[in-house]
């Protein structure tokens, strides 16, 4: 085979060499006009005025339309040229993944022709580039959330675009209930002077939680304010077709549906079931490259530890082709990609190449990547999954909807006639759920609760969801909080402590531990220890060198367990960077960051948003002025704080070697993963369930189980 030099015909590496300037603001032109040629042949581009006049006309509008077709880049900028921005007014469009927010608003600036963070922004939790000129504002349902909690009317908004609202996390589901009670509370306030009103009152909920469905006010909106808003246009946006539960929750609300464009796709099942999905995939990805026609290839996995490792093996497989036959770019795509590597995926593979986009569910309809003409699907996704009776959350991986799995085959016809390749028989497929369960039924509800009161909404039970979650749930992750003292004998927050902990951008268990940190003279290690924890992986471990991995890890692993285990990888990540920004530049630290990272075995990916989440949740720490103080290499204060804080994740060992959690009573085994597999000592906090065949827990550390009656004797001396 002759050998040819890699991208010799890549129009841009030959132009970087040749009259520089010129070529680049050539290049730049054409992009220019790409976009715009792109913008004009979009199926939603025809539609603009008659939209334009539904969105006048119509208070709350439903907008259902094929993915792709426009919706979420589209539609701001039309309402934006219609005038919806007049006199400094936001149009805010939502999303529930941060990488369809960041992706999104870059692209649409770059269809603007501006600045990222002028006229076009976004902002998700832990990264904020909107600024005063920012009109059309990308953020994430959550965000959107919080901002109500310091601005009740979101006097900001002339719209709020709910987009993905198929979607239904849980976010989306407070959201629309949210946005109905502000919506009408603007209206009113221009005729009269009310307040926000929430659902009904005097449900009562039985137990010791009796108050909470007292008679008090549910506004939450001082009833003095005198002030008049505009009113605020709503747009709910989705991929599905059933508009109806979303209609009929606002009232019968007029919807309109986008066509969309949609070649045929064909289907391939497998004859057998598969031990192994990534091994499958590995297969299914160069049996493609190697047989098909051009045309790129997107598989769907579940997180970010299963498209690392694909990626991996592809590349070793690729090294083993003869120069010049490897051409297959691999690009991921996950929640935790830092933003700049998140646009990878939209960009063309250089000439002649094959792009492989490794994905999670976030390719289904959030996101859109051109060229895509084959699809993998494995079948699985992680979701969230909750026990009630158990007050038990984990994440597990589970077999896709029908619909999900539909919307995912549909991604190959988007340019063309495709080819879909579902990794399980066709008999399984039938045996699938029509569609997914919307969130909120299968959560735990403590931070939607935290938000919510902080909100002054006093009556969870009535509380006008789209769809009620269970009233054990919400019995249970009030008891949660009441646990954590976040709410007071009668169920309103406490003060300072419940109020301290809506504030924080984290779980209630994560925030209540820094909260106590600041007291135990720890925060600088919690705060570490919750950073590293909110990141899906830090330890990085290749199936085929399992052994060097775990040697590697050694150097860092404390007999304490893995909290102090991630600290010490933290600190030690410190000493690396400073030590190396004195001998040399950026570009070269991150170079070598990468490779002290990759000889170490961790992800340098992970560690580097662990970082970042890091730096911000400090800045929160000190605008609330706790105590930022570390306890050095003392770290008996530091896992007493473990244990004050995690203390409902307790559990202690059982004569067979398992674990017993105290607060559940579910038996449960330590991760082969975690540093005290082996040790098993007698009692453990964790921060994670996963369930896979058994029900193993992750980051886990020894503790004193009389610590729990000392520090925590309105829970332990009650209850054990
Ligand atoms: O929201 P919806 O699924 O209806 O479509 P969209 O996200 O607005 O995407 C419209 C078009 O823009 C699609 O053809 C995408 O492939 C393209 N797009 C892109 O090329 N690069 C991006 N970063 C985002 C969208
Ligand atoms: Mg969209």
């Amino acid at each position: 085979m002759p050998s040819m030099a890699k991208r010799s015909h890549d129009p841009c590496s030959i132009g970087k060499f040749s009259n520089g300037k010129q070529n680049r603001q050539t290049e730049f032109s054409a992009r220019r006009q790409k976009i715009a040629q792109q913008r004009k042949s979009i199926p939603i581009a025809s539609v603009e005025k008659r939209l334009i006049e539904e969105v006048q006309k119509n208070d709350i509008l439903i907008i259902v339309g094929e993915t792709g077709s426009g919706k979420t880049t589209q539609i701001p900028q039309f309402l934006f040229g219609a005038g919806f921005c007049r006199d400094g007014k936001v149009i805010g469009i939502t999303q529930p993944r941060r990488v369809a927010a960041i992706t999104v608003a870059k692209r649409v600036a770059e269809e603007c022709g501006v600045e990222l963070g002028q006229k076009v922004g976004y902002s998700v939790r832990f990264d904020d580039t909107t600024s005063s000129s920012t009109r059309i504002k990308y953020m994430t349902d959550g965000l959107l959330l919080r901002e109500a909690l310091l601005d009740p009317y979101l006097s900001k908004y002339s719209v709020i675009i709910v987009d993905e609202a198929h979607e239904r996390t849980v976010h989306t589901d407070v959201l629309l209930a949210l946005l109905k009670n502000v919506q009408s509370a603007r209206s009113r306030s221009v005729a009269d002077d009310q307040g926000v009103n929430f659902g009904k009152k005097n449900v009562n909920a039985g137990m010791s939680l009796e108050k909470e469905y007292g008679g008090q006010s549910n506004s939450f909106l001082k009833k003095d304010n005198r002030e008049k808003y505009a009113p605020l246009k709503l747009i709910i946006m989705s991929a599905s077709l059933d508009a109806r539960t979303f209609s009929e929750y606002f009232g019968n609300a007029k919807s309109v549906h986008i066509q969309g464009r949609q070649f045929p796709v064909d289907i391939f099942y497998t004859c057998h079931p598969e031990e192994d999905y990534l091994d499958a995939s590995l297969i299914t990805i160069f049996q493609i490259h190697l047989k098909e026609d051009p045309g790129d290839i997107l598989v769907f996995l579940t997180g970010q530890e299963e498209i690392e490792s694909v990626e991996k093996l592809i590349n070793d497989r690729l090294s083993q082709f003869p120069e010049g036959s490897q051409k297959l770019q691999v690009v991921p795509i996950f929640a935790a990609l830092p933003s700049e590597q998140q646009l990878r995926v939209f960009a063309p593979a250089p000439f002649g190449f094959r792009k492989v986009i490794l994905a999670t569910n976030i390719a289904e309809t959030s996101v859109t990547i051109p060229g895509v003409k084959y699809v993998i699907d494995p079948g699985f996704v992680k979701a969230r999954s909750y026990d009630s009776g158990k007050d038990m959350e984990s994440l597990i991986i589970v077999p896709t909807s029908k619909s999900q799995a539909l919307q995912r085959s549909g991604r190959a016809g988007r340019e063309g006639p495709g080819k879909c390749f579902r990794l399980y028989p066709e008999s399984e497929f039938e045996k699938l759920e029509d569609s997914t369960k919307p969130e909120i039924k299968r959560c735990n509800l403590s931070n939607v609760i935290l938000q919510l009161k902080a909100l002054g909404v006093d009556d969870i039970v009535g509380f006008d969801f789209i769809e009620k979650p269970s009233r054990t749930t919400i019995i249970k992750s009030l008891e949660q909080l009441f646990s954590l003292g976040a709410l007071t004998d009668d169920c309103q927050l406490s003060d300072p402590v419940g109020h301290q902990m809506a504030r924080l951008p984290l779980d209630p268990i994560y925030s209540k531990a820094i909260i106590l940190a600041s007291q135990y003279n720890c925060l600088e290690d919690m705060l570490i220890t919750v950073a590293m924890l909110s990141v899906e992986s830090i330890f990085y471990a290749p199936r085929e060198k399992q052994v060097e991995a775990r040697t590697a890890i050694k150097c860092f692993s404390s007999p304490e367990g893995d909290h102090i285990t991630l600290i010490n990888v933290y600190r030690a990540s410190n000493d690396f960077l400073e030590r190396r920004s004195i001998e040399m530049g950026k570009a070269k630290i991150e170079k070598a960051f990468k490779k002290w990272c990759k000889d170490n075995f961790i992800s340098s990916r992970s560690l580097r948003h662990a970082r970042d989440i890091h730096r911000q949740i400090r800045v929160h720490a000190e605008q609330m002025g706790l105590n930022l103080a570390s306890c050095g290499d003392d770290m008996l204060q530091y896992r007493r704080c473990l244990a004050a804080s995690f203390f409902l994740n307790a559990a202690v060992k059982q004569p067979e070697g398992t674990y017993r959690a105290l607060a559940s009573g579910l038996v449960v085994q330590i991760h082969p993963s975690s540093v005290l597999f082996r040790q098993k000592p007698e009692c453990i906090i964790f921060n994670e369930l996963v369930q896979t065949n058994s029900k193993y827990v992750r980051n886990v550390s020894s503790i004193d189980y009389l610590w729990l009656t000392e520090l925590v004797p309105q829970y332990y001396v009650v209850k054990n």
